[in-house]
């Protein structure tokens, strides 16, 4: 026993610097990977867990019913709550998931008529100029992801620092499809 013990304590040392390390590196891999991103970006989910799939496949709903241009060509964006209570007017008073989201709907947002506060993905710095009309040639997937086929809204990341949503197109993104088809990449085309 006490040869085994201090055999180990020679080069105990060694052995445990070279643990202390490893792990000492795998922590600050793990916080850096894993805890800087927490740091610098919130989550946030959608104000009512509104599926795409179902509205589309149940509710057999065309993207421009929700979707739909104004005369200017910018995109009139999001539904309004007039538009929800159409179809969604009483709670259901069900036991399901999908009844009780939709139950909150009706209570929290449809009845006492108040907006739903969602968020947007795409929403670009206020130095960005985006219009919907000079893209209507293109897929909605070409910019967005498929949200035709989400049973959920994703997570929302929200950048702490510049309060702006981590999943908008990058400028590379807008640049590439320009360059491509030979639209002018002047800055002062999308900075105002
Ligand atoms: C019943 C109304 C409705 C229909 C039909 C509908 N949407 Fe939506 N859409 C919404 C609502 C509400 C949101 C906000 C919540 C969310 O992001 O899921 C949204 C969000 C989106 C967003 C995210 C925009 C962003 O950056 O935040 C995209 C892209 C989108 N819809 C595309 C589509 C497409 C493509 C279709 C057709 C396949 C479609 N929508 C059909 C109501 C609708
Ligand atoms: C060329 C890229 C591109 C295409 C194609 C595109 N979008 Fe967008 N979309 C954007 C950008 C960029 C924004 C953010 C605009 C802003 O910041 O004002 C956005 C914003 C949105 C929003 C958020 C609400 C709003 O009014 O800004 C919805 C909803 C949306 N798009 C749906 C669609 C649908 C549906 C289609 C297909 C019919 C589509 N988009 C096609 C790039 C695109
Ligand atoms: C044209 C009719 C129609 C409109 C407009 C409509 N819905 Fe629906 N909605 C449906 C149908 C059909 C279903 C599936 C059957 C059910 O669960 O009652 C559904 C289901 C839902 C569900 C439960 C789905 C699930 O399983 O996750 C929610 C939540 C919901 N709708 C929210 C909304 C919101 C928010 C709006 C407005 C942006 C909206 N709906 C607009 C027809 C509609
Ligand atoms: C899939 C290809 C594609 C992508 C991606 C794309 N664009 Fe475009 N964009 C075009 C085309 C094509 C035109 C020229 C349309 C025309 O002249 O009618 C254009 C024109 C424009 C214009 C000038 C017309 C106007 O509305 O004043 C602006 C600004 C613009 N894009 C901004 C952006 C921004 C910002 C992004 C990224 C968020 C982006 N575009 C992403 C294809 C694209
Ligand atoms: C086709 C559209 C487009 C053109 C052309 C363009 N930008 Fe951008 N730019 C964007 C978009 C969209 C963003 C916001 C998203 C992002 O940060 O990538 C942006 C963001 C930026 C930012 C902030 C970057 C950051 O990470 O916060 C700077 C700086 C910038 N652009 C400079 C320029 C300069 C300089 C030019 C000309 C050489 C230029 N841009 C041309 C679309 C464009």
């Amino acid at each position: 026993m006490e040869d085994r013990h201090s055999a180990k304590q020679t080069c105990g040392g060694g052995v445990l610097f070279a643990i202390m390390f490893i792990v000492g590196l795998a922590g600050a891999l793990v916080a850096g990977w894993w805890g800087f991103p927490q740091l610098l970006y919130s989550q946030n989910s959608q104000p009512i867990r509104f599926s795409h799939k179902v509205h589309a496949e149940a509710g057999g709903m065309e993207c421009k019913q929700c979707h739909t241009y104004a005369a200017s060509g910018q995109y009139v964006g999001l539904p309004s709550t007039e538009a929800c209570g159409e179809c969604h007017a009483d709670e259901t008073g069900g036991k399901s998931d999908s009844d009780k989201e939709i139950d909150k709907l009706v209570k929290t947002y449809v009845q006492p008529n108040k907006p739903i506060p969602w968020l947007t993905y795409q929403f670009q710095p206020d130095n960005v100029f985006f219009s919907h009309s000079a893209h209507t040639g293109f897929e909605c997937v070409s910019c967005h992801p498929d949200v035709a086929k989400m049973d959920n809204p994703p997570v929302y990341y929200q950048d702490r620092l510049s309060t702006y949503s981590k999943q908008t197109m990058r400028m590379p993104g807008c640049e590439r499809c320009h360059a491509e088809l030979g639209v002018n990449n002047a800055c002062y085309v999308c900075h105002k």
